[in-house]
């Protein structure tokens, strides 16, 4: 756990202490619960941490559907999404997706890591799913500028059994590589 990591469980045990996700009325007190690991603007406060602000709607309520169900698991989130309630999620799907998506100003990849990723993309046809440019769509998640460490985690829990909410991608990360899954990081995180 980094410092921020910790940092943000205590924040996160405060504010459910305080109760205020099943207290909170308006969008911004609910979103403001949210802020304190995702980021006041966009940029998340540690790096295993994801964007939020401007992913798409549909993908934004599915996960926390997911985290809620028990289908997806994390610590944080299972606990945020416990006290929410689906017009809840809705609603902040639709906050947060309406947000400017926030660029972490990572590196693009080098040429040979982007070469790696782009053949196993025409192969897979990642793109046609995740859409031109990487943006998603609905409820395929916008993949560009993402987080470095957090799509090399996601990826990795994919593979290994640590995320099984979706089952075409839990298939297809299998197949793949410590090396691949990290080129695909590198190049997506710096598009
Ligand atoms: C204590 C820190 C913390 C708080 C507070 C928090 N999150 Fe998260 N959130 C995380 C972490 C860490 C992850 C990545 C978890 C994983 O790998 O499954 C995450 C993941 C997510 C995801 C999945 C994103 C993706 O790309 O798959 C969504 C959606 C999300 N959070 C929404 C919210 C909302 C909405 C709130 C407020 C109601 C919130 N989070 C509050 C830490 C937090
Ligand atoms: C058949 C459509 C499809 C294809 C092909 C596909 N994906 Fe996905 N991918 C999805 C969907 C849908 C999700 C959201 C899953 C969920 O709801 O948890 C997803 C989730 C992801 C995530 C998690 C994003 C986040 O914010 O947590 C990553 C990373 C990802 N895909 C990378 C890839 C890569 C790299 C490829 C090609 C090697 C690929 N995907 C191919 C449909 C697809």
């Amino acid at each position: 756990m980094t410092r921020q990591t910790i940092a943000c469980a205590f924040a996160l045990a405060a504010l459910l202490l305080a109760g205020l996700p099943a207290r909170a009325d308006t969008i911004e007190e609910k979103a403001a619960v949210c802020a304190a690991c995702h980021g006041e603007a966009g940029v998340p406060v540690d790096k295993s941490i994801p964007v939020i602000w401007g992913q798409n709607e549909g993908y934004l309520y599915l996960q926390l559907r997911d985290y809620k169900l028990g289908n997806r698991k994390n610590v944080s989130m299972s606990a945020i999404a416990e006290g929410l309630e689906k017009p809840d999620m809705k609603e902040l799907a639709a906050y947060f997706a309406a947000k400017p998506w926030t660029a972490l100003g990572q590196p693009s990849a080098p040429d040979d890591v982007a070469h790696h990723a782009e053949t196993i993309d025409n192969s897979a046809g990642c793109k046609g799913c995740h859409m031109a440019d990487w943006q998603g769509d609905s409820t395929t998640p916008r993949l560009a500028g993402q987080g470095l460490q957090y799509l090399r985690e996601t990826m990795a829990q994919f593979r290994d059994g640590g995320r099984t909410n979706n089952p075409w991608m839990v298939a297809l990360l299998k197949t793949y590589t410590d090396s691949d899954i990290e080129a695909l990081a590198k190049y997506l995180a710096g598009r």
